[in-house]
């Protein structure tokens, strides 16, 4: 390719790679993206992603290799500087300081006032404009913390254009928006490119690859396996791109005669997010709980786990009732609750991942911790779930994002929990990992278990569940069977559309 002044590269990579002890996190990656292109990059949990974007945003140093932007080659100074020139990373855990105001944070660093005289009436102003580009009508005021998951993108994204951005990098930034936010978040990178600017955008999701990006460069183990505009693809050449080979069946699930009932929900009460709600669960159930963001989902698992305790009700396991004061007890009655935060809730960031995998339930000998046997639960669960580690002990730190989120499933399915909620689970997993998530969540049904699944992508509920609840305002407004399942009915429940109940009726 030759270089002209219209066609130079807004980032162009040549050879570049990392290393970390033990680990080749990104080799080889020699790529131009050009201005206002929006380009995905998809692959495996751990196949170096966010390594190479935090390469490109001076995050991390390159072991090897050459990085340009606009044509002029970068030496590593740090994150600072990579921001200077106009390369601005919003990563999937957020970087704002939740003490500050939003306008604060905005300017962190380069307060708009001249001679380090600033001046807040101007930052407030400032701000307001910013965050109007970004669609966010909130006052600067505000402190962060108390702003919901996308209201802090946004303030992200703003933060990207208080500087000339040339390049904006997002680290799968849909994986805790809902539907709506997601179109949304389109719509501003539409914008940002239409001004130039190349978007740089990490995905798990096939269906969000096709609608933003124009092309997308498959990474699996630190290299690039193909770069290809996204009209040249569809999705069963791209996930074979991404795994190396096709995935048969994503969703594995064979239907068992659901046995007799093991959780029984009664009354359940609390505030306003969970009201009255009653439902039960059978020995090789899956049941989904389905809902817009907000119905109370979560709020229900908490409830059940004993995270939040109820006002009211009762909950009972195989026909006796239980005394659920907290966690602690929910785990030795039984009930295990993958929760959709892992980050905050679940991992020991500096413990290895043997020693997260049996957290909740440790190996005993004799009174001492068996760490013979911790080590082999590790290693066999690694291999169930392909975690991608190179020995079990290393720290869950030092895991891709995928593969913590792998972890902590393994410590749940490592309980021998009788009764299991899902939330979320397979947010940030690869194609690959969730079919293996998948086969064993079928496998706990078929073992007798009751798996309770929420999700907010319908595909995994109609495919995996036996039945779906639909909760809406805190209560279940509706029960789905499986012989019933579709799309529409299940979102008419959710979203409150009267005329479903006999419109939605084929049979
Ligand atoms: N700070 C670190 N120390 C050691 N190893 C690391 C570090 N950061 C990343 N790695 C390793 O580098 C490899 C690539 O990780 P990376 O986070 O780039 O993957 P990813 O493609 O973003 O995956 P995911 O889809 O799970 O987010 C992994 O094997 C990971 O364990
Ligand atoms: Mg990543």
């Amino acid at each position: 390719m030759t270089s002209t002044e219209q066609d130079r590269p807004a980032v162009a990579l040549h050879d570049v790679g990392k290393r970390f002890p033990g680990v080749v996190a990104v080799s080889g990656v020699t790529l131009a993206i050009p201005p206002g292109e929006v380009h995905v990059f998809a692959g495996e949990n751990g196949a170096g992603k966010s390594t190479l974007m935090k390469l490109i945003a001076q995050v991390e140093q390159p072991s090897s290799g050459r990085i340009e932007l606009d044509g002029v080659p970068v030496a590593y100074q740090g994150p600072g500087a990579a921001r200077r020139l106009g390369v601005v990373m919003v990563h999937q855990e957020f970087a704002l300081a939740p003490d500050l105001s939003v306008a604060e944070n905005l300017f962190i660093g380069h307060e708009p006032g001249r001679g380090g005289w600033i001046s807040r009436a101007e930052e407030r102003r400032a701000a307001r404009e910013l965050l109007g580009h970004v669609g966010l009508d909130i006052d600067p005021g505000r402190r962060v913390a108390l702003l919901s998951t996308a209201e802090q993108q946004r303030v992200e994204l703003a933060k990207a254009l208080t500087v000339q951005a040339k390049v904006l990098i997002l680290d799968e930034p849909t994986a805790s928006l809902t539907e709506r936010e997601a179109e949304e978040l389109f719509g501003i990178v539409r914008e940002l490119t239409a001004r130039g600017i190349a978007v740089l955008y990490i995905s798990h999701r096939l269906d969000e690859i096709f609608e933003i990006g124009d092309r997308v460069t498959v990474m699996r183990d630190g290299a690039v396996v193909a770069t290809r505009p996204v009209t040249e693809l569809d999705e069963d050449r791209l996930v074979q791109l991404m795994v190396g080979r096709d995935v048969e069946n994503l969703y594995p699930r064979t239907h068992n005669k659901p046995g007799p009932v093991r959780l029984e929900v009664r009354g359940l009460t609390r505030d306003d997010a969970v009201r009255d709600v009653s439902f039960e669960v059978r020995a090789g159930e899956i049941v989904g709980l389905a809902g817009l963001v907000g119905a109370g989902r979560t709020e229900l698992a908490r409830a059940v786990f004993g995270a939040e305790l109820p006002d009211a009700g009762t909950i009972a396991l195989d026909g006796k009732r239980l005394r659920i004061r907290g966690p602690s007890d929910a785990i030795a009655a039984g009930i295990g609750y993958l929760t959709e935060s892992r980050k905050t809730d679940g991992l020991a960031l500096p413990l290895g991942v043997d020693k997260n995998i049996t957290l909740a339930k440790l190996p005993m000998r004799a009174g001492l911790i068996d760490l013979a046997a911790e080590r082999k639960i590790a290693e066999r669960e690694r291999d169930g779930l392909r975690i991608r580690v190179p020995w079990v002990g290393r720290p869950v730190r030092t895991l891709s994002g995928g593969n913590q989120q792998k972890v902590i499933l393994a410590r749940w399915l490592e309980t021998g929990a009788e009764v299991l909620f899902f939330d979320e689970p397979g947010r940030g997993m690869d194609v690959g990992a969730k079919s293996e998530m998948f086969q064993q969540m079928d496998s706990l049904a078929a073992r007798g278990k009751a798996v309770v699944f929420i999700s907010s992508y319908l595909p995994e509920l109609l495919n995996m569940c036996d039945r779906i609840l639909v909760m809406r305002g805190g209560r279940i407004t509706g029960e789905v069977a499986r012989a019933e399942f579709s799309e529409e009915r299940v979102v008419a429940l959710a979203t409150g559309a009267r005329n479903v109940e006999n419109g939605g009726n084929h049979d």
